[in-house]
């Protein structure tokens, strides 16, 4: 399928979205969100991808929601057309993993799209900011409540207040990013990865991720208990008794996603 804001790739089992609309930084505009998303449906379907990274450019990951397309609009056109709840929350419902490697500018939507990922790897270059503010709006995307659940309320308060932009080293002091990485490497190592989660069973990947994702939405108790039940529910799979077996005999599992 031919895009004209993002670039498609397959590395393996690894499935590579680029944001590519250089001359407005990445900036999301509607036809963007809907590529997006379709290329997200078509590696969800496809059988022979095991994982997925978003990545944008080496200056810009996204520079947020396109300024040039809301700034005429009104409050009934964003409220009735219920703007950016729909397709621009599609990072969020993927099943499979989802791994944001990101460079430079990740600012506003851009912020938050990486923040629906399942981790963020980071360049050495990479800028977080949620600069809502300073346009005289707000994170509109879930900003405000992804950022404070990952970097806790005072940050979450300063970046959401000031529009203050968060470098890689403190974004991954503060827990927002799991690595950083050399800006030359940030590929490599985002398809690196994505392919060794990609090499695992599948069902079970998705349950892991599940059940992380379970502990931003419920009580401390009823997380363990659905973790607890996601685990007992392994043992019902072809791959568990594979990955068990192959240990036991010092071999390498053969995982067939069953
Ligand atoms: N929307 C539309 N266009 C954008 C854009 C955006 N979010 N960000 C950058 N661009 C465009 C600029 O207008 C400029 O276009 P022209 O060359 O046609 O003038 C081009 O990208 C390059 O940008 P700059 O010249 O500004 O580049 P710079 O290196 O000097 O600055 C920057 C980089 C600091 C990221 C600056 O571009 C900037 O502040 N961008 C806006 C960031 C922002 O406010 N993001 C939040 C958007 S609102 C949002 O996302 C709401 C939400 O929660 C969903």
């Amino acid at each position: 399928m031919a895009y004209s804001h993002i670039v498609v790739d397959v590395k393996g089992s690894v499935g590579i979205i680029r944001l590519d609309r250089p001359k407005a930084l990445n900036a999301l505009c509607a036809e963007l969100f809907v590529e997006l998303a379709e290329a997200l449906d078509g590696f969800e379907a496809n059988d022979a991808i095991g994982a997925i990274v978003l990545t944008g450019s080496k200056k810009a990951f996204a520079a947020g929601a396109d300024i040039m397309e809301m700034q005429t609009k009104n409050y009934m056109d964003v409220y009735m057309g219920n703007f950016l709840t729909g397709q621009e929350e599609r990072i969020s419902t993927c099943r499979k993993p989802v791994i944001a490697a990101v460079a430079g500018y990740a600012l506003g939507g851009g912020c938050e799209i990486a923040m629906m990922c399942d981790f963020i790897l980071a360049a050495d270059n990479a800028q977080f900011g949620q600069p809502e503010i300073k346009l005289g709006t707000i994170p509109g995307l879930g900003g405000t409540q992804r950022l404070t659940r990952f970097v806790g309320k005072s940050k979450a308060m300063e970046m959401c207040l000031t529009g203050r932009m968060m470098g890689a080293e403190e974004a991954e002091r503060a827990g927002l990013v799991s690595r950083i990485v050399p800006l030359d490497d940030l590929m490599d190592e985002a398809v690196k990865v994505a392919g060794e989660i990609a090499e695992l069973s599948q069902p079970i990947v998705m349950m892991a991720k599940e059940s992380v994702k379970k502990s931003y939405e419920t009580t401390l108790r009823e997380g363990i208990m659905f973790e607890r039940r996601v685990f007992h529910s392994t043992f019902s799979t072809e791959d568990q008794k594979e990955g068990m077996s192959a240990f036991a005999e010092k071999r390498t599992p053969e995982f067939k996603n069953r």
